[in-house]
């Protein structure tokens, strides 16, 4: 096992409070849109880091943003990173975690004067969250050839802003990245993260060595009616686009519901049209997230959506539309391996567990080898502004990243 490299925890807190002011929302979380001027605001902070230690910056065609610190040969790298966009009711650690800790790991290289054999890269994806544009992980899925850049440009925002028009703004904002074409694919990828869920911190273990994620299956169902008077409209013409959705969402509900509590259910957003007391709505539309382990059972999960939306009864007119799917995924044992070899190094305790959050390593997963390091976060919450992690978790999780990287750099 190569020898410790010592991180600097206080820099790596303190760009961790930086980044979280880009953004900082009045109760203490952060609002940072993906292609938002808050987002162009962190990536030019990131840059500024990266520059002021001499390392490349570069961006890809769908603004992925990558920091470069060359190895003694030019080749293929060891990547590592995750994302910097935010829910609108998000923390201080979702997906900025893991790109300050790798940060971390360039600059401590650089303070040690190491050099490594392979170069080591940085990266911070575009559009990981997927709430402003959905479906989320925009960025690795173009990376990995999941998604073209054509598809994604024309997705439009809630206010119709096009992803393609957003993101022009976003790269014009950073003028002096050069354009990234033609790097080679990396030779691993290691992703950290909060754990966004409660299982380290109840077993008070500080890193967890993740073994895979669970699948996701994203629809948008909308329900199309008649918008009339609230207090003429007899029942028997009443095309109540909102009813049916009520009852709708209540038969999903019921049929997907699993008593172990596997399959995760989730109607996250409804839109209403026209949205007022005094009219019946003529028009809904909801989402449901999905997400199981395994591949089938979240497979047939999605055609019972279809089949009850299909067999609906009522006046209105019901289509399904689905935005996101991606199948469970297991990390790579080779670079699991390494991350755990890296903890045992540390002397840090460590459990195995999947994600029940999907990452960026979904995607890279099917064409790098890929695992992730989780640290605990304070009572497992996360997509919410109480999101918290100690500044000792957060230490320990990018000590880990750096000695696997070491190891894998060489
Ligand atoms: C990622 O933010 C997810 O929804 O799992
Ligand atoms: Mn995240
Ligand atoms: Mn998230």
């Amino acid at each position: 096992m190569s020898t410790i490299l010592p991180i600097d925890a206080a820099r790596l807190w303190a760009r961790l409070q930086a980044m979280a002011e880009i953004g900082a929302t009045p109760d203490g979380g952060v609002d940072r849109p993906c292609l938002s001027p808050e987002d162009s605001r962190a990536r030019a902070l990131l840059a500024r880091w990266a520059r002021a230690r001499g390392f490349g910056v570069s961006v890809d065609p769908i603004g992925n943003l990558f920091i470069t610190r060359a190895g003694r040969a030019e080749g293929p790298a060891i990547l590592t990173g995750s994302h910097m966009d935010s829910q609108p009711s998000g923390g201080r650690f979702d997906g900025i975690y893991g790109v300050l800790a790798g940060l971390e790991v360039l600059e401590a290289l650089e303070d040690h004067g190491i050099e490594t054999a392979r170069p080591v890269e940085l990266v911070a994806w575009t559009n990981e969250e997927g709430a402003r544009y959905q479906p989320g992980c925009m960025g690795s899925m173009v990376y990995a050839g999941k998604r073209s850049l054509e598809f994604c440009v024309d997705v439009v925002d809630g206010h119709g802003i096009r992803f393609g028009d957003a993101l022009a703004s976003t790269l014009a904002a950073l003028p002096d990245a050069s354009p990234r074409d033609g790097a080679p694919r990396p030779l691993a990828y290691i992703e950290a993260h909060i754990e966004q869920g409660p299982v380290l911190e109840q077993a008070g273990v500080p890193i967890g060595i993740v073994s895979g994620i669970q699948g996701v299956r994203w629809f948008e169902i909308t329900v199309l009616g008649t918008s009339a008077h609230a207090g003429t409209t007899p029942r028997e013409f009443r095309r109540d686009a909102l009813r049916t959705s009520i009852e709708l969402m209540a038969a999903l509900q019921e049929a997907l519901n699993d008593p172990a509590d596997r399959l995760r259910f989730t109607i996250g957003r409804v839109e209403v049209s026209p949205n007022v007391p005094n009219t019946i709505a003529g028009r809904v539309a909801f989402t449901v997230d999905l997400r199981h382990m395994d591949r089938g059972t979240l497979r047939h999960a999605g055609e019972w959506v279809h089949q009850i939306c299909e067999c609906a009864a009522g006046p209105c007119q019901i289509s399904v539309e689905e935005l996101f799917a991606a199948d469970p995924c297991r990390f790579d044992p080779a670079i699991i391996d390494t991350i755990d070899r890296a903890a045992v190094s540390l002397g840090l305790e460590r459990l195995a567990l999947p994600s029940g959050a999907f990452h960026d390593a979904l995607f890279l997963a099917d064409i790098v080898p890929t695992a992730m390091i989780f640290i605990p976060c304070a009572g497992g919450v996360s997509h919410h502004p109480s999101e918290s992690a100690t500044p000792e978790h957060v230490a320990d999780g990018c000590r880990v990243l750096a000695q696997a990287i070491i190891e894998l750099a060489g």
